[in-house]
């Protein structure tokens, strides 16, 4: 049974760090109640000029390198995005170029925060149906161009950044003790549009707009979504949350993180979390925190890790994998 393991991963931050501290000289708020409805203590912004590809090709490049392979060696590129560098063409096909990589096919995946787990969905579904070999799936964002910089409720919540990995088409046994994907779940309802969007776009106002979002009520249904994705993610293979070695979610809000992994009964150490210094970074955030905790040394081959991820649509999932 061919398995798709992720051989390497990479990621990038702008060098820019924005603290909670300068964002209380441009809004109305603290420090203090950034830190304690959020977890937030800074985020990264993207310089003047610095774009979407700029951030996925470094991160692009880490990712490849880690895994041992060249940029020839990559026969397709997934990338995830809500802020690509054009309305098209596709930011991916931008990534692909930078890589010198005139072979295969490059194309963009759209699911806001959620993308990085479609990303995922699909390209473990063609890795395993031979459609390619090595696969570079990325999320990455400058989510800071969408901001309303006059909204509270909003700019202090968000930064950028890019993370990738690479998944390779390798054979398994066909159990769940094989390396690579063992089960991906993606969901969407598109009724709770109004609660998370953003107020422009190309067909509608021919602007690029600005985040809109009711925080609370996203919340609410983030926390019940993603258990309910992660519970049912393992129970597609027979397996439950008590198997899971770490967990790898969407990097929104501290306070969604504990809640979850309390519903879960996921030890706090089980869990992954960068917001404190990512803040969200949209389709990036499940990359950047899974390249952070393997290259710090918490993951490691073997491992069980769950993937999670909620956004607007509203679209979340899951993805099960084997380091
Ligand atoms: O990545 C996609 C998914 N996104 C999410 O998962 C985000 C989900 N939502 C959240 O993380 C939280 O709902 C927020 C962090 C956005 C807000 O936290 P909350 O505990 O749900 O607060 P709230 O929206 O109920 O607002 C509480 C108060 C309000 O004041 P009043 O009406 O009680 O007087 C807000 O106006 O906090 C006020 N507030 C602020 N105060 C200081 C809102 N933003 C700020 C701010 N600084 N930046």
């Amino acid at each position: 049974m061919i398995r798709s393991v992720i051989r390497g991963t990479g990621s990038y931050l702008p060098e820019h760090i924005m603290t909670n501290e300068a964002l209380t000289e441009r809004v109305d708020t603290t420090d203090e109640w950034i830190r304690e409805r959020t977890g937030i203590r800074q985020r990264h912004i993207a310089a003047e000029g610095e774009t979407t590809s700029d951030l996925a090709t470094h991160a692009a490049k880490r990712a490849i390198k880690d895994a041992g392979l060249e940029a020839s060696d990559i026969d397709l590129i997934v990338l995830a995005t809500t802020t690509p560098d054009y309305t098209f063409p596709a930011t991916a096909t931008i990534v692909q170029e930078r890589l010198g990589m005139h072979h295969g096919a490059a194309f963009d995946v759209q699911a806001v925060c959620s993308g990085f787990i479609y990303a995922i969905k699909v390209v473990d579904a063609m890795l395993r149906t031979g459609a390619a070999k090595n696969a570079l799936v990325i999320g990455a964002e400058t989510f800071s161009r969408l901001l309303d910089w006059d909204d509270r409720t909003t700019c202090v919540l968000f930064g950028d950044g890019a993370g990738a990995v690479v998944m390779s088409a390798e054979e398994g046994e066909g159990t769940n003790e094989d390396r690579g994907m063992l089960s991906t779940l993606i969901r969407s309802d598109g009724r709770h549009r109004e609660l998370l969007y953003v107020d422009g776009g190309p067909s509608k106002t021919g602007t690029v707009g600005h985040v809109r979002m009711i925080g609370n009520q996203v919340f609410r249904h983030a926390v019940t979504d993603i258990a309910a994705a992660m519970k049912e993610c393992a129970a597609q293979v027979g397996l439950d949350m008590t198997d899971v070695d770490y967990c790898v979610p969407h990097q929104a809000n501290q306070r969604i993180l504990d809640g979850v992994g309390k519903r879960l009964k996921l030890r706090p150490e089980q869990v992954i979390s960068t917001v404190a210094l990512h803040a969200n970074t949209s389709a990036a955030s499940v990359p950047l925190a899974l390249d952070t905790a393997i290259k710090d040394g918490r993951i490691k081959d073997g491992h069980l890790v769950m993937l999670e991820a909620f956004g607007g649509g509203f679209t979340w999932g899951a993805a099960l994998f084997r380091l």
